[in-house]
């Protein structure tokens, strides 16, 4: 794609280079992809195995999905909930990516509306209906937002306290602190809503407590969100703002930049092809049949481009003196270029990784220029039985 290419060079993406107080081995971080291997909420082997190889292939830093702060902030119902429990597995995971030489990240969120914890009503900031339990959400009480800043600020301790080197926030994607920022979803009349000084107040004090919690020991990234995708959400000209209110908090060390929503968009986070067919088939009858009459609608397609945030992401680089990371359909050494040329730090990728996890060794060596990832998203109902490419045993050598 002529747009994609590379402008006058910007820093070696595979030379070292600081986030924060740590220093990453190169500029390419893989972004979380759900592994879907921690049915009991702690850490397992094969979790360990997916960051190992990741790391092994060259990536300067891996990213743990999903960890949930507490109990009724999983979105899926095997994740990861940050409790003493799993702090010796992630130990041992940070050992082993160290092992291999890269960094360790990882993300820690409440899923909100999204939460589908088995009996329970999802929480968020306004009641809505939620099409994950079909059921309405609980609105968030002054007592449980102060509960849940303080799971960020415990969950982020148990990161730091692990050996891992950043923590992400979870700031988007229709999880909890992205349905604060949403004028759509966030109809609050108290200083949680309204304004969006107000709308934003979560998420920043989410940030506040982690940073205060682990201070400068680790970097502090949000993967914040430009756009919900979805009419009355949060778009461009609030999310910049919003950015700007975190960079003069001073309280994180990088954005990485994302956008759609898990809970009124999925697909606008991908890009691609809807695996309507694969989504179908985890669900039992008559849910399987309603699934594939309808889901179309909720799974709608929108085709994939080469670093399809791109445009969205300049906004925030043209407003912003901070650190940020592209994201997004990354898949060409001609993209990565062209971000560094464009001045952003980092690249996180997702698909590209999960289909070859050693695409970044293969990039440095010149081996390949290119992705093999064909953003088929067949991976997505992968999550429930442990992450991966369906296409990915075809690899001559794993
Ligand atoms: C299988 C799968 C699982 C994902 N799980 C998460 C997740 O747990 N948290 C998150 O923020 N994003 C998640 N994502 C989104 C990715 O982090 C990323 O934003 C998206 O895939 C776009 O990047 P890409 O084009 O490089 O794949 C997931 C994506 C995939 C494909």
């Amino acid at each position: 794609m002529s747009s994609i290419e590379p402008l006058a060079a910007g820093p070696d993406p595979f030379a070292p280079a600081r986030l924060g107080p740590i220093t990453l081995r190169n500029r390419i971080v893989k972004a979380a992809t759900f592994e879907g291997v921690t049915p009991e909420h702690v850490v397992t082997d094969a979790l360990i195995e997916f960051h190992r190889r990741i790391a092994r292939g060259g990536a300067g830093m891996t990213t743990v999905a999903f960890c949930a702060v507490s109990a009724d902030g999983c979105g899926t119902p095997n994740e990861m909930i940050l409790t003493e429990r799993v702090v010796p597995g992630l130990e041992r995971l940070a050992e082993a990516v160290h092992a291999e030489g890269a960094a360790v990240s990882a993300q820690i969120g409440h899923a909100g509306a999204v939460a589908t914890a088995i009996g329970q009503r999802g929480l968020s900031p306004s009641p809505i209906f939620s099409p994950r339990t079909l059921r309405r959400t609980r609105a968030v009480t002054e007592e449980d937002i102060a509960r849940i800043i303080a799971d960020f600020a415990r969950g982020a301790r148990m990161v730091a306290e692990s050996g891992f080197d950043a923590v992400e926030i979870h700031l988007g994607h229709g999880y909890l602190a992205s349905e604060f920022l949403s004028p759509k979803l966030n109809r609050r009349t108290d200083r949680w809503g309204g304004s969006l000084e107000n709308r934003a107040r979560f998420p920043r004090e989410v940030a506040r407590a982690v940073r205060a919690a682990v201070g400068g020991r680790l970097a502090v990234i949000a993967k914040l969100n430009m756009t919900d995708g979805v009419p009355g959400g949060l778009w461009l000209d609030e999310s910049v703002e919003v950015a700007r209110m975190l960079e003069t908090d001073g309280t994180l060390d990088a954005i990485e930049l994302t956008g759609g929503s898990s809970l009124e968009n999925p697909m606008y986070l991908f890009r691609g092809e809807a695996p309507l067919v694969e989504m179908a088939a985890l669900m039992p009858q008559p849910a399987r049949l309603a699934f594939r009459i309808f889901g179309k609608r909720f799974l709608r397609e929108y085709p994939f481009e080469e670093a399809y945030f791109l445009a969205y992401a300049r906004q925030f680089r043209a407003a912003l003196e901070m650190p940020l990371i592209l994201l997004g359909g990354i898949n060409r050494l001609g993209t990565i270029r062209r971000a560094m040329a464009e001045g952003f730090e980092l690249v996180a990728m997702g698909r590209g990784l999960l289909r070859e996890p050693d695409l970044v060794n293969k990039l440095r060596s010149a081996q390949s220029t290119e992705a093999l990832c064909v953003h088929c998203n067949k991976c997505v109902p992968t999550i429930y039985r442990g992450t991966h490419c369906v296409l990915e045993r075809h690899n001559a050598a794993g």
